[in-house]
């Protein structure tokens, strides 16, 4: 990786797998301090045991996004290893099965509202008080391709990502002047745990790979790059930006 986190501290969460994980790895390849928050705890420890093996810095935080008490607590927990936080991804993500609007369930509207919406709120709320203490900062938000197009089966996920970007772009004219920047990150089907649980069939994993003009899915690593050029000073003018790494989906 080009880009130099030495010292940085940065806090992931959903960092104990898929895109959060690859985060992980890429910002402790890069020198920078990590914290893997994440709600499940032993994926959390196998995530840092794998960074320290090779040579990286970083502690593990259990953290559930949806409960204010334990957003604070992770941010707090960061601020008094480390001192500061210069970088925050939040990755924390759902997905529910594809269903019609008709035959949607309330349950699974919450569950994935507070998750996807609520914990980004949160979470980039708890970072925006520290970096505003510390005086900046920089935030990436995981939003979506589909914070930009639909996908017929998946209205709540679509409408959660769609949220993501509003408050990814309203927060980031708010601090504008205040050294934080904040975007998102649009990915498009990417080869994680999520993807693999949620789609199994190779039609539709064939259909999926197809929506991208590269007819490929992405790996994970390939948005971490980009949500690394995000959170550095390479990107210092750029804030309030869904930076696509789609494959050229959201082209067509
Ligand atoms: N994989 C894709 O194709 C894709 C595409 C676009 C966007 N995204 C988004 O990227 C993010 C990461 O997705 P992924 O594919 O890496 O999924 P993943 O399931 O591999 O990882 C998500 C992580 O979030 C954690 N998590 C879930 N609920 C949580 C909670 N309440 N509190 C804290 N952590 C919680 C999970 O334990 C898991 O470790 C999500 O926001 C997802 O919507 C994924």
């Amino acid at each position: 990786m080009t880009e130099n986190f030495n010292d940085k501290v940065v806090l992931i969460t959903g960092g104990a797998s898929g895109l959060g994980e690859a985060c992980a790895q890429a910002f402790a390849a890069g020198g920078g301090r990590v914290a893997v928050a994440d709600v499940s705890s032993e994926a959390v420890a196998g995530v840092v045991d794998r960074i320290e093996a090779q040579g990286g810095q970083a502690i593990g935080v259990t953290c559930d996004v949806t409960d204010s008490s334990a957003v604070e607590g992770m941010v707090k927990r960061v601020v008094d290893t480390w001192g500061r936080l210069d970088v925050g991804v939040n990755s924390a993500g759902i997905v529910t099965p594809i269903t019609p609007v008709a035959e949607t369930e309330e349950g699974d509207f919450d569950r994935l509202m507070a998750v996807n919406v609520k914990g980004v709120w949160l979470s980039m709320r708890g970072q925006i008080r520290q970096m505003l203490e510390q005086g900046g900062g920089s935030i990436v938000n995981m939003a979506s391709a589909l914070s930009i197009r639909v996908h017929p089966g998946s209205a709540f996920y679509v409408a959660s990502k769609f949220a993501v970007a509003g408050l990814t772009r309203t927060a980031a004219v708010e601090y504008a002047q205040s050294g934080i920047r904040i975007n998102a990150i649009c990915p498009g089907n990417i080869k994680t745990p999520m993807f693999e649980k949620a789609v199994t069939d190779p039609e539709t994993i064939a259909a999926l790979q197809g929506l991208h003009p590269m007819n490929r899915l992405g790996k994970p690593e390939e948005v971490a790059a980009a949500v690394m050029w995000l959170a550095s000073d390479a990107a210092s003018f750029t804030t309030g930006s869904l930076l696509t790494a789609d494959g050229g989906w959201t082209a067509t």
